[in-house]
């Protein structure tokens, strides 16, 4: 029941930069260098690609075929949806948890996107010039030992997210993918073109396309399962409510297949800008989450050019992020817009200052109640752990299962467009394929 029109995407182009810009964010440039970096480089990329083309490019279509035959927020979508195919409205506890799971990921996103915003002005300020790594670690440890400063940047970071959801679809998202999106290709490119000239491009790119099979083990295969779901922005909601502003016209699979082959190209991208550096510098390819605001800034403080190297790396990964979390934004601003007399405005103010306060208690998790834990994990590392092994691939599940599974056959296949035999590969994907990967990987977490 919305209260005005369903708002739409001005183009099939602006849906495809928002949805771009949704999946292309601190999973690209931070959380998948570091993990391929962690666990060995190619043979962890090999299994990422698998999982991205038998599991997320599926759910992906799946989140969006859906959201647009239910032109409304998740939760209604999910409800509609089963009603229409005379199924039970539970399943609308699918949109709840999407819902859900994309705003306890915004609340520490943001977090971490205030950790961009404040590297993004410490390379202009020169924090990390002539420091060694002892100097760039209490840099680092120094940030996360300050509650003030954290929280500081956490409420610019939330303030500008709000900003933009609250003008709606086609005025705040589309404008701010327009100009955002752009520019990170842009920022990329110029990296990588560094990277080229730093005499250890080709070591990089060897280290990220040249297998070492011994380095795979199972624990290796689930993170690459799950980050195929959070670098695609599945299971929480977001594809469902961007798909919900879709027309009929848009055909789902080829425009899936160029956000996927984006977002792939971008993380690997992503990695051929900083493994020269990290490789030129003899640093620490294993580093972890630390890869970025450690192990780089290092390079960025000792190097010639280092300053505004520094600055286009920060500024990238600060886009990449807002792009990210204003999608994340939307299902939780989408669903008040709907459900309650809120405008969208107020809506979106009212989701995002839930989302930072729950950040709050996130940040304060490094800091002042490092010792508040629960199966053993702090505050921050509880929201990122629920959500990507628990929520993500639980909702992606009952999406697909959902539409593969419970969905009339005759729908799916009008509106995917699909012959004859492309229904088969897609059926047998989608009802096999796929939840039994997600089962398995899932199970074997646990
Ligand atoms: N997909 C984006 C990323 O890779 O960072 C952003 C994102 C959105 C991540 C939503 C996770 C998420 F739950
Ligand atoms: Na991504």
């Amino acid at each position: 029941m919305s209260k005005t029109n369903h708002a739409q995407w001005s183009s099939r182009f602006s849906f495809i930069l928002a949805a771009t810009g949704s999946a292309v964010g601190l999973g690209n440039i931070w959380k998948f260098p570091y993990m391929t970096g962690e666990s060995g480089g190619a043979a962890f990329v090999l299994v990422y690609l698998l999982c991205i083309a038998l599991i997320g490019l599926p759910i992906l279509v799946t989140e969006w075929m859906l959201g647009r035959r239910g032109q409304s927020n998740p939760v209604n979508t999910m409800a509609t949806v089963a009603e229409q195919a005379g199924k039970s409205r539970a399943w609308l506890l699918v949109g709840v948890a999407g819902v859900l799971g994309a705003f306890f990921i915004l609340s520490f996103y943001s977090v971490i996107g205030g950790w961009s915003l404040y590297y993004t002005l410490g390379s202009v300020t020169g924090d990390f010039s002539g420091q060694d790594a002892d100097g760039i670690g209490a840099l680092f440890n120094g940030m996360l030992a300050n509650p003030g400063l954290l929280l500081l940047w956490h409420s610019i970071f939330m303030l500008l997210v709000i900003g933009i959801v609250a003008r709606g679809v086609t005025k705040g998202l589309e404008g701010a993918v327009n100009v955002l999106m752009p520019a990170l290709a842009l920022l990329l490119v110029i990296l990588i073109g560094y990277g080229m000239t730093t005499g250890h491009f080709g070591q990089a790119v060897e280290f990220l396309f040249s297998p070492d099979w011994s380095k795979l083990n199972g624990e290796t295969v689930l993170a690459a399962l799950g980050h195929a779901f959070f670098t695609l922005s599945l299971g929480m909601g977001i594809m469902l409510a961007y798909g919900s502003y879709l027309g009929k016209e848009v055909n789902l699979i080829k425009t899936a297949r160029t956000v996927v082959i984006m977002d792939t190209v971008i993380a690997l991208g992503a990695g051929l800008a900083i493994f020269p550096i990290v490789f030129a510098n003899d640093l620490d390819l294993a580093s972890g989450p630390s890869l970025i605001f450690v192990t780089l800034p290092l390079a960025f403080g000792n190097m010639g050019g280092g300053t505004i190297l520094g600055l286009m790396f920060f500024l990238l990964l600060t886009f990449a992020a807002l792009t990210s979390a204003i999608s994340l934004l939307e299902p939780v601003t989408e669903f008040l817009e709907e459900r309650t007399p809120l405008s969208r405005a107020a809506s979106a103010v009212v989701a995002g200052i839930g989302a930072w306060a729950l950040g709050i208690a996130a940040l304060l998790s490094f800091n002042d109640w490092s010792s508040l834990t629960l199966f053993g994990l702090g505050i921050f590392d509880l929201l990122d752990k629920l959500t990507s092994k628990f929520m993500l691939p639980l909702t992606g599940l009952g999406a697909i299962i959902f539409a593969a599974w419970v969905l009339d056959k005759d729908v799916v296949r009008e509106e995917l467009g699909l012959g004859a035999n492309g229904f088969k590969l897609w059926n047998l994907v989608t009802r096999f394929v796929a939840p039994i990967g997600v089962l398995v990987v899932f199970f074997a977490s646990l």
